[in-house]
């Protein structure tokens, strides 16, 4: 059974153009084309727009990760190709889609499907081109626990072995980099609000009581938009402009809350699932609370805390989509009907029987 492979990936799930390539779980190169100035102006992702931007960017990014690599020259010398199929937006997925199966034809190349949160979970498995990582002198040890808080999604997830996952809990309404995203701009702070209010809350003081989400829930589920129409009541009492003082001190009092209700959730399920080792995966693990925060709960816990080695793989990048791929390659989960393959926008753990 061959274990060792060369992996061209690609993620076009939301506003990020990215292409890898990775030897196994290492990453030799990740391009990521961010549209973040393309969408600011209208204040968040413009599906048809982001579209249209990863039709133009994905050629650039396949080539940049190529050379980057130093270890591959051209699509002919890769083992795989690998693309997110979901979940994600519709209209972005299609693009990385299309070209993923138009290489594989061309070059003869056997094709991945890679689930997007699936790729966040295994994103601290990813080891640099020196083979260091989190988990270079560390096996997996499962069950292992992972929480993923990205733009679009926020779950606990259980893991048993490679490829078997149990979706403990997730959020019954908003994301939390959702929630994040909605209050920077309720503090006209702009988009992507969580880099901004996360870099102001480190100057302010958590003065401001707000809610902590679903604290009387016994379930493993998140919610956000209490806390969300929360912080809309409070802002409309206040005056505007927001002063500087106020604005930093809100944004570490709402950051401070988002980090409590999540490590309460990661908590409830380290008690009852007694897993052995944590992750943490997605763009809303930048937030140094956040990582902190949940560092405190682990250690409390004996458990050993693992995230990615760089932030470049916190937020969307195709090198996690390689890493995750290898995993399937290496049992054989190839995608069958490569015409037949389709974007899968609201693809979950434990659904993915048409890959
Ligand atoms: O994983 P990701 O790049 O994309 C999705 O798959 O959705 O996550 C993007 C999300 C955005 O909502 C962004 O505001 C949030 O991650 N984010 C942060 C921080 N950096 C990015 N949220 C809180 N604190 C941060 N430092
Ligand atoms: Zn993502």
């Amino acid at each position: 059974m061959k274990t060792r492979y060369t992996i061209l990936a690609i993620d076009t799930s939301c506003d990020e153009t990215s292409a890898a390539v990775t030897l196994n779980n290492r990453v030799l190169s990740n391009a990521i084309s961010s549209q973040v100035e393309f969408h600011r102006e209208y204040g968040g992702v413009v599906p048809f727009l982001a579209k249209r931007m990863h039709e133009q960017l994905i050629t650039p990014a396949i080539l940049t990760s190529l050379a980057q690599s130093r270890f591959v020259k051209s699509v002919g010398d890769v083992d795989a190709i690998a693309v997110t199929v979901g979940p994600g937006l519709a209209p972005a997925l299609e693009i990385g889609i299309a070209k993923a199966k138009q290489l594989s034809l061309e070059f003869q190349k056997p094709l991945i499907a890679v689930n997007h949160m699936e790729s966040h979970l295994v994103s601290s498995f990813a080891l640099n081109r020196n083979g260091n990582g989190p988990f270079a002198n560390t096996p997996l040890l499962f069950p292992i626990l992972a929480l993923l808080v990205s733009g679009g999604h926020t779950q606990l997830v259980l893991m048993n072995g490679p490829g078997q996952y149990i979706l403990l809990g997730e959020t019954l309404d908003d994301a939390a980099g959702e929630a994040f995203d909605k209050v920077a701009k309720m503090l006209d702070l702009g988009y992507p609000g969580g880099s901004i209010i996360s870099e102001l809350a480190k100057k302010g003081q958590p003065n401001y009581r707000l809610p902590v989400p679903m604290v009387q829930s016994g379930s493993l589920n998140f919610s956000f938009s209490g806390l969300k129409t929360a912080c809309l009541y409070f802002l409309q009492k206040q005056k505007r402009p927001f002063s500087r003082r106020f604005t930093i001190d809100f944004a570490a009092s709402f950051e401070r809350v988002m980090a409590k209700a999540l490590v309460l959730k990661l908590t409830k399920a380290i008690e009852q699932y007694h897993p052995r080792q944590i992750l943490l995966g997605g763009g809303v693990i930048s937030n140094l609370t956040l990582r902190k925060e949940a560092r405190k709960i682990a250690k409390r816990h004996g458990l050993p805390l693992l995230v990615p080695y760089s932030k470049r793989l916190f937020t969307d990048n195709a090198a996690m989509v390689g890493v995750c791929a290898w995993y399937q390659a290496k049992r054989g989960d190839f995608v069958k009907d490569i015409a037949r393959l389709e974007r899968q926008p609201n693809l979950g753990f434990g659904n993915d029987e048409n890959l």
